[in-house]
């Protein structure tokens, strides 16, 4: 198939894959959290897409919140090394709370973040991540929900941005060598 985008080099995970996928995810946590109250957790920026989709395809009652991290590294890896821009707003003690990501890659993101948000006394801690590299199996988080396992290609849309372009693409995929030395969209 062309590519939808002039920067796409090859599209891994469809518009509809992804639908179809956060509905099966939503019909997962529906059933898992029947009776109860969710406190999604997003973390910004790269979460932001699945929050919106998702959180409109749960049926159980919730209420959003966001953090914002920032792990030193280069634009395309991640460091472990992990600093807070925004907190949450709230308390999440006795809370039930599912954090939402778009891709856990090395996992040392989530895993600092796990920790620290646990040390704040919720009801039950759990995650949801759209995609998961191989690599993020090495470390040790504990991701309830998985979306996709793709390989480990420096991917983008969704959510997932290159130099916070390319965020809005309604597909996963991976970019052309040319868009990577460019750096941004022609
Ligand atoms: C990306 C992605 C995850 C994290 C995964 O965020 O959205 O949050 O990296 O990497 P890891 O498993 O190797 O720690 P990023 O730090 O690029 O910020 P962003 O969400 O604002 O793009
Ligand atoms: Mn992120
Ligand atoms: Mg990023």
């Amino acid at each position: 198939a062309a590519s939808p985008h002039p920067d796409i080099d090859e599209v891994l995970v469809t518009a509809d894959e992804i639908a179809a996928k956060i509905r099966e995810l939503a019909a997962r946590v529906d059933a898992d959290y029947a009776g109860r109250e969710i406190l999604l957790v997003g973390v910004l920026k790269g979460a932001v897409m699945v929050m919106a989709d998702l959180s409109r395809a749960l049926s159980v009652p919730l209420t959003m919140e966001f953090m914002a991290v920032s792990s030193y590294g280069s634009s395309t890896s991640s460091s472990g090394v992990v600093r807070i821009l925004k907190d949450l707003d709230r308390s999440i003690e006795g809370r039930d709370v599912l954090v939402v990501e778009d891709i856990i890659d090395s996992g040392l993101t989530l895993s600092w973040l796990l920790k620290n948000l646990r040390s704040r006394g919720p009801a039950s801690l759990e995650v949801l991540a759209l995609f998961r590299k191989p690599e993020a199996i090495t470390v040790d988080v504990d991701v309830r929900y998985v979306g996709f396992d793709i390989p480990s290609a420096f991917v983008v849309g969704y959510g997932l941005d290159y130099s916070e372009y390319y965020r809005t693409l309604p597909f996963v995929g991976t970019l052309t060598p040319d868009a990577i030395e460019r750096g941004a969209p022609d």
